[in-house]
């Protein structure tokens, strides 16, 4: 096995023949050998080797060649040796997506983070972007959109690819039959995916279910409770958060208390406006949230009330980005934190929220202790997206954990994204942090298509 970059380029010949200059088949050791076989994705084509008097790393393909396993442009990317005289050109990497014609593009407005992902790729893949219409199975191929220099798009058929990073942005289509066999499709044929999809709050929790490293960082959650097991959570906690367990955005959120003297509290948000109603009876709330949620409340989830750390009265709570990087192991990439607004029940920025570095956050409350705090909650981050992968029976390259901190320092896990927002790298602190988040994202599909290993030897 040997990598390097090489530069393409086409050549007007119709027969089957790729010109190697003479350094990168001393480096590929293919010295002597009259073909080779050349793989593009999934696509391969066995053709005559030519040797080229250049200096440098230069592969020039004929048309014979070219269309035949789609080449989508000349210019620099990578080469892979398997031995067995095997080339592979790549790697070919799918963004999996819908299109949503707006100002902004094709793609909404995830058009400024994929052209981002797409140009972290420039010069050593073929980066495209492509939505569950435009594969056609039969003949194996893809008709994907590539990004011009300029930052236009342009349409090019290619093979399958080597392997697909899934943002199809809604929950809703997801969870379609026809969704769940394309991806089913993608791993039939050994082509990684990842992520497989969204989560719902009580899948997570179920997962972790037996898991005891992870359990100790969740707050006691109950799906789909009973009036009386509400009842005796708040008893036993003071206050629960009671949550629809595929929701998003703090929509349709409650913090629910009980205080012994004064009775039953519920804090949500009711239209634009964060709100504080009082109850007389544990019978009153449950008819109130019976009223406006009739007949969905099952598909909520109670859990245990968690004591955030805080500014100004105001609870903190902590969104790690992690990614799977190249070596295949988690990191944290990015941390915000965000500050509730006055009165509201969760952080979100569209309920008033702010947000701010983890140690503008932290040195608040624990001070000089702040930094060895935020490094336990990075491991525990670490373990916390370990457990989910062990658990979870489809491959992972990337969360968004929503964590607490409690007053003692203990960390808690409120939530685990499989699509994560991006909103907290437009922290001009955390600016950088999002440029490496999306270099994590390349770099594991570098480790996915098995585009690694440095330079030749
Ligand atoms: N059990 C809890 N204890 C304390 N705060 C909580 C709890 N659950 C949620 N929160 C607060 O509400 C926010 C939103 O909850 P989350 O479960 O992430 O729902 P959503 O899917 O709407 O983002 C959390 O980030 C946290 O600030
Ligand atoms: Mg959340």
């Amino acid at each position: 096995m040997s990598l390097t970059t090489c530069n393409v380029h086409f050549a007007q010949q119709s027969d089957k023949i790729v010109y190697l200059s003479r350094p990168l088949i001393k480096q590929l050791k293919l010295s002597g050998n009259k073909s080779v076989h050349l793989k593009l994705g999934k696509e391969m084509i066995t053709a005559s080797l030519k040797a080229l008097k250049r200096s440098g790393n230069h592969l020039y393909l004929s048309s014979g060649v070219r269309n035949s396993i789609r080449v989508p442009k000349s210019g620099n990317v990578m080469l892979l040796s398997n031995g067995d005289n095997e080339l592979q050109l790549g790697p070919l990497v799918g963004i999996l997506t819908d299109t949503i014609h707006t100002s902004e593009g094709p793609f909404g407005s995830r058009s400024g983070f994929i052209k981002q992902v797409i140009r972290t790729g420039d010069r050593r893949a073929y980066m495209f972007v492509f939505t569950p219409r435009d594969i056609n199975w039969q003949q194996g191929t893809v008709y994907g959109y590539f990004l011009h220099a300029g930052g236009n798009w342009y349409r090019r058929i290619v093979p399958l690819p080597d392997v697909v990073y899934n943002r199809l942005p809604s929950r809703r289509a997801e969870t379609s039959a026809s969704i769940s066999a394309l991806k089913d499709r993608f791993i039939k044929r050994q082509i990684p995916i990842f992520n497989w999809s969204f989560f719902n709050k009580s899948d997570v929790y179920k997962l972790l279910d037996n898991d005891p490293e992870a359990l100790k960082h969740l707050p006691e959650s109950v799906s789909n409770p009973s009036a009386a097991k509400i009842k005796e959570m708040l008893e036993k906690y003071q206050f629960i958060y009671y949550k629809p367990t595929s929701g998003s955005l703090g929509i349709g959120i409650y913090r629910l208390t009980h205080h012994p003297r004064r009775g039953y509290f519920a804090r949500y948000r009711r239209g634009n406006r964060n709100v504080l109603v009082r109850y007389n009876s544990f019978q009153a709330l449950m008819r109130m949230l019976q009223a406006r949620h009739a007949g969905r409340l099952s598909s909520y989830v109670a859990q245990q009330g968690i004591r955030l750390v805080e500014i100004d009265k105001c609870p903190i709570d902590f969104r790690f980005h992690m990614h799977k990087n190249g070596n295949n192991t988690w990191v944290p990439a990015g941390i915000g934190a965000k500050k509730a607004g006055r009165g509201s029940v969760t952080t979100h920025v569209n309920s008033g929220g702010s947000l701010m570095t983890p140690q503008q956050a932290l040195s608040h409350t624990f001070g000089s202790e702040a930094e060895a705090v935020l490094e336990r909650a990075k491991s525990v981050a670490i373990k916390l997206s370990e457990a989910i992968e062990r658990n979870y029976p489809h491959r992972l390259g990337e969360l968004g954990l929503d964590l607490g901190i409690d007053k003692d320092g203990n960390v808690w896990m409120f939530e685990a994204n499989a699509k994560p927002g991006r909103s907290i790298f437009k922290h001009p602190a955390l600016r950088s942090e999002g440029h490496a988040s999306v270099s994590y994202i390349f770099e594991h599909c570098l480790y996915l298509s098995r585009f690694q290993g440095g330079t030749a030897t």
